[in-house]
């Protein structure tokens, strides 16, 4: 039924773990996982002209202009399967205008995620991270490093995974997150990311399971 579509917004800094609890969160709860990210990339590596316009933002680490970015995200939204399985959206609000868009067409999250992580622990986490192209799984050369030598051989670096690009997307980030925050206040939920995976899974499933049994109640009561 309607009601047990969940729609969840993740956030945090560069590296905080979005991408990582998003592979978790799909696989249990089976949402349509939107990342303005690894959307972006699509475009850069195909080549469109969405692509090649962003490249150049992307790659010295700053944000590609709002009205590129909210276009490609309200079409995305727009699909049947997000209406039919819900969304999970990561990277996106990542201004206040992005976030006020989303306000004007009455797109608003259940759930509102933020992944907190020390500033130290980001780059270590940028500078060691890998992605397999094939499955498009994320890896870190030290804290999870990939089973196979075949594997291995073919994981890719991001361009702007440099300390330097690193602080930049942090910085960014920082100036942003205060505005994005206040929109979201009522349904924000704030999770310590810097502690292994898992646990940090276990906090962001509790707090969807609690959200689907609210669903439940609700409609019940109607
Ligand atoms: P995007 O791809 O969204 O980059 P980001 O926000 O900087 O986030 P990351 O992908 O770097 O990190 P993540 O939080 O997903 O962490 P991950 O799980 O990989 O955006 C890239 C660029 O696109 C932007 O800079 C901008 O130019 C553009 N863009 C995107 N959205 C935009 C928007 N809305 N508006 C304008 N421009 C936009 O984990 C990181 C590493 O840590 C991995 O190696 C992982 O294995 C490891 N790790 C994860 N969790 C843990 C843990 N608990 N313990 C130890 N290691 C961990």
């Amino acid at each position: 039924s309607k009601s047990e579509h969940l729609k969840v917004m993740i956030s945090g800094a560069p590296a905080s773990g979005k991408g990582t609890q998003c592979e978790l969160i799909v696989q249990k709860f089976g949402l349509v996982h939107i990342s303005t990210g690894d959307l972006l990339r699509a475009e850069v590596s195909s080549g469109t002209e969405i692509g090649n316009k962003a490249k150049e933002f992307m790659n010295i680490g700053r944000l590609v202009p709002d009205e590129i970015v909210t276009a490609m995200v309200t079409a995305r939204l727009s699909r049947p399967d997000a209406k039919e399985k819900g969304w999970l959206l990561d990277g996106f609000p990542r201004s206040f205008a992005q976030a006020q868009s989303l306000e004007e067409l009455k797109i608003r999250p259940d759930i509102y995620i933020v992944l907190d992580v020390p500033d130290e622990i980001l780059i270590d986490r940028c500078v060691g991270r890998r992605l397999d192209p094939v499955t498009g799984k994320i890896y870190h050369m030290k804290h999870f490093p990939p089973n196979s030598e075949e594997i291995k051989a073919r994981l890719v670096t991001r361009a702007d995974d440099t300390e330097e690009k690193v602080k930049s997307r942090l910085e960014i980030y920082n100036q942003n997150a205060a505005a994005i925050s206040s929109t979201y206040k009522s349904i924000m939920n704030k999770i310590d990311g810097s502690r292994p995976k898992e646990a940090v899974f276990k906090d962001i499933d509790s707090l969807l399971l609690s959200q689907l049994q609210k669903d439940k109640t609700t409609k019940s009561v109607k």
